[in-house]
């Protein structure tokens, strides 16, 4: 696929300090609540990445006003569409954020069939039900869903998963709904509290965050708002995953513990230290990993999107280890790609068992989906030889210049400029 490539030299130890930013899952559903006031709402501290920019590009195709400084974005004026444009709707599924906010800003919305990371079916029933019971009606038409709603009324909603999208979406239609809506089986990822807390700085009325039950009074306007979202655990957990398989040393400035345990304990053993200090942790390794049983799951269970990039420190694992994806139902592209370096994984049903005394070697490698590529980097830092990743532009969508990152802390990696 054309495109650039990430070259890399594996094997070199990571040492120094990594900042971290907005949490990239934080930052979308933000942005799209901004649309519930023409008042300007401020998000900081935003990763500069792709997705970023491609959610922007809706807001503006929305008819609203976008101002982007570094890593600020405002968000001013009113909806004047309601149809999410087909080619921005395909190139990101962060676009699905937009029905709750549309509909409950202009009481309609047409969204095409939304793109993002094959990953799975990825339906949207536990969405539109719930907006459903809200009393949008929903029609379907052959690559686009149309909802619309006079007004909107509260409600109990049982969400039948924890749907991270289907909870901020709801909520974001709930919150200037007629009465009292309940969302009953609400997802809990940190990314959810920054929503929050920015909807009850714009004037919303939201309590239960954190719980399984949130409850949303409806309010009758929305105002300006200005927060900074969570920090990135995923990223960080990302740059763990490479110091353990590297071995090293490195301070994830800005890491708020509080949300990363479980990102962070299946990282403890003999051969690693962790020590949290003022704003920042810091992780060690002596690159000799113990093996892991681990289980992705909704918060606060360990992050389905940290499955690819752990995965990749466990081919380094002295012994066999298991990693078993419950939350989406076809996520191991990356597994393929690992078994190029020498990796030995068996998949069995939903559980990948990984015999991590094969030993890694540098191969030519293919990403195909944001953290599946991540996991590719992570394997590639710390195999010997060369490996080159193609489909960075995956990687792009959630990863701020991630080469930078890992050269900053000594790595060999670089950009080939594609064509
Ligand atoms: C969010 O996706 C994240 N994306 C994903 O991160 C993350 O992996 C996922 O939550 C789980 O934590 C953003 O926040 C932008 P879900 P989302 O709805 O909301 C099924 C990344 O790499 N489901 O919690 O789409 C679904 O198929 C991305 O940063 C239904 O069946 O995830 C999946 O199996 C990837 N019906 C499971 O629930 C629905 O209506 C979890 O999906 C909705 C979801």
């Amino acid at each position: 696929m054309k495109g650039d490539v990430f070259v890399i030299e594996g094997g070199r130890s990571l040492f120094g300090r990594a900042e971290l930013h907005g949490a990239k899952n934080a930052v979308l559903p933000m942005l799209a609540a901004s649309v519930l006031t023409a008042a300007p709402v401020t998000v900081g501290d935003c990763p500069l990445i792709s997705d970023v920019e491609d959610m922007i590009a809706v807001l503006r195709a929305l008819g609203v006003d976008v101002a982007k400084k570094g890593r600020e974005v405002t968000v001013s004026g009113a909806p004047s569409v309601t149809e999410i444009p087909a080619h921005l709707a395909c190139a990101m599924r962060s676009s699905v954020f937009m029905l709750g906010a549309l509909l409950a800003s202009c009481g309609e919305v047409c969204l095409y069939s939304p793109g993002g990371c094959r990953i799975g079916a990825r339906p949207l029933d536990i969405h539109l039900d719930g907006l459903a019971a809200l009393g949008a009606k929903i029609e379907f038409g052959e690559d686009f869903v149309r909802c619309t709603a006079g007004k909107l009324r509260g409600t109990d909603i049982f969400l039948r998963y924890p749907s991270v999208g289907a909870t901020e979406n709801l909520l974001m239609a709930a919150v200037k709904a007629e009465g009292t809506t309940r969302l009953i089986g609400a997802a809990r990822e940190p990314e959810i509290l920054s929503l929050v807390r920015l909807l009850v700085k714009m004037g919303a009325d939201i309590s239960g965050e954190g719980t399984p039950v949130l409850t949303v009074r409806g309010v009758r306007e929305l105002d300006g708002a200005s927060v900074l979202p969570v920090k990135d655990r995923i990223v960080a957990g990302t740059v763990m995953a490479a110091t353990a398989v590297c071995g090293g040393r490195v301070e994830l400035s800005g890491a708020d513990s509080s949300v990363m345990g479980a990102v962070i304990s299946p990282f403890l053993g003999a051969h690693t230290f962790l020590v949290e200090h003022g704003g920042a942790i810091t992780f060690e390794s002596d690159g000799l990993l113990s093996p892991t049983d681990v289980t992705t799951g909704p918060y606060p269970l360990f992050p389905t999107d940290m499955q690819a990039p752990f995965m990749a420190a466990q081919c380094y694992a002295s012994g066999m280890s298991t990693m078993r994806e419950t939350v989406f139902e076809d996520r191991f592209a990356h597994v393929a790609e690992l078994g190029k370096m020498g990796a030995k994984i068996a998949l069995v049903g939903g559980t990948a068992y990984i015999d991590g005394s094969a030993g890694m070697h540098g191969a030519e490698l293919s990403a195909c989906d944001l953290r599946g590529g991540a996991g590719l980097v992570v394997a590639a830092l710390g195999a010997k030889g060369r490996s080159s990743i193609s489909g960075t532009v995956y990687i792009d969508r959630g990863y701020e210049d991630i080469e930078g990152l890992f050269s900053s802390l000594g790595a060999d990696i670089t950009r080939r400029r594609g064509g």
